[in-house]
């Protein structure tokens, strides 16, 4: 058995918690994207967590936890995070590997996604500023650095020589002492696993690929170019593990309404006390950054161009319970732009100029509400596509299987 798990917005619709809950039916959760930047947030009991690199995997149990090479590595987020899992599950290093393929986010790529955003001005995308972007144009570039370099120290150190150079010349970045980056970074090789070892272990496991971000943060089908630099679409599922494999199931996350980090288009928006009321109730502020997340209604078409782009299967609800107790709930339904109906937008550059159409539908006190349930199946009936689960709260076992229109 293979899955994937992703997002179908714009990222933080409640991946981890869910990748966490599933990941014990299966043997390895893949990271195949992103890096720092995501912020995959696990409540056990009292205990939270915030996952920025390692696999949401289940802490105290045997799943393992493999990071493919579409990741790029903050070796120092990625330490300090093992730590921290460390307290909860003493054995966790032996569970967790990293693709010798993966790519080493430098100091120097902080430096340049911090000045490229400066510089942008009012055209900035918002970036986490964690260097994500620039550790893959870097990639592209033929410039990374990779976690099987740590391997062969003399031969780093030329490579390391050479981007700090190129890079200090083209973005005037602090030049890099190479031998103090390998001391604090060359940890990473006791994680290293070799592509051929990992995709042995990947065929003859039961995997959950784990996606970071959402599909309308792709490079490639995304908002462009307010847009993460990695796939996290579930395409990236083969370029970021190196490999075909075939998936059973396309698992859709997505939160009852909508929230976005960063700048961009986001037709549901809503502002003033509106918007207060749904930040304050969901939490609406980035894992990684701290930052206020924009908030808005739930958005039905761009819900269908996420579902149709990723081949999503079934879908799962997050943070429902967040809406307990409002009046009525407000969904989009279609766009008005250029004097036509869309239901689907037929690309993402569209919706700049569209005009939401709403809904309202009645509100519910809690999940057991029957309005709650005509809720699920509206949505699940508007997208076309089951409703697999619907999480009733934050913890990891807060959530239930999604029985249908039965009752
Ligand atoms: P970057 O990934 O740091 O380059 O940021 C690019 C865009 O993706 C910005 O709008 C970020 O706010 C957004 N972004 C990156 N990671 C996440 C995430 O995990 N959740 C939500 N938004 C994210």
């Amino acid at each position: 058995m293979k899955a994937v798990v992703f997002g179908l917005q714009w990222g933080d619709e409640g991946k981890g918690k869910i990748t966490t809950y599933l990941s014990r039916e299966y043997d390895i959760v893949v990271r195949y994207s992103g890096g720092s930047n995501a912020g995959h947030t696990v409540e056990y009991g009292d205990v939270k967590i915030i996952h920025h690199l390692i696999p949401s995997l289940h802490l105290n149990s045997s799943v393992k936890g493999y990071i493919g090479p579409g990741v790029v590595i903050d070796v120092e987020v990625f330490m300090k995070e093992l730590e921290e899992l460390r307290s909860i599950d003493p054995v966790v290093d032996e569970k967790i590997r990293v693709s010798s393929l993966s790519h080493i986010v430098l100091p120097l790529h902080k430096e340049i996604d911090g000045k490229l955003e400066d510089m942008k001005g009012e055209a900035r995308v918002g970036t986490t500023r964690r260097g994500i972007g620039p550790a893959y144009a870097d990639k592209a570039n033929r410039l990374g650095i990779r976690a099987g370099d740590f391997r062969n120290l003399e031969r780093l150190i030329e490579k390391l020589e050479l981007i700090s150079r190129i890079s200090e010349k083209l973005y005037g970045t602090t030049p890099m002492n190479s031998r103090e980056l390998i001391q604090k970074y060359e940890v990473i090789s006791r994680y290293v696993l070799d592509p051929i070892d990992m995709k042995r272990d990947i065929e003859n496991s039961r995997v959950l690929f784990e996606g970071t971000q959402g599909v309308l943060l792709d490079l490639d089908v995304g908002t462009y170019p307010y847009v993460t630099s990695g796939h996290c679409n579930t395409t990236g599922v083969w370029v970021g593990i190196g490999f075909p494999v075939k998936l059973d199931k396309y698992i859709g996350v997505f939160k009852a309404y909508t929230t976005r980090v960063g700048e961009g288009p986001f037709p549901t928006e809503v502002m003033g006390s509106e918007a207060e009321e749904l930040r304050n109730r969901g939490k609406e502020f980035g894992a990684t950054t701290g930052r206020p997340r924009r908030c808005g209604w739930l958005d039905l078409p761009l819900l269908r161009y996420a579902v149709e782009v990723s081949g999503c299967t079934e879908m799962i609800m997050t943070k429902a319970d967040v809406l307990n107790g409002i009046s009525e709930v407000k969904v989009c339904v279609g766009y008005r732009y250029n004097g036509r109906i869309l239901d689907v937008p037929p690309n993402l550059d569209v919706l700049d100029d569209v005009k939401p159409m709403y809904e309202t539908l009645k509100g519910w006190k809690d999940l057991d509400d029957p309005n709650f349930h005509e809720f699920v199946e509206y949505v699940s009936k508007m997208v076309g596509v089951t409703m697999s689960h619907v999480s009733t709260g934050p913890r990891v076992d807060d959530i239930e299987i999604w029985s249908g229109d039965d009752d």
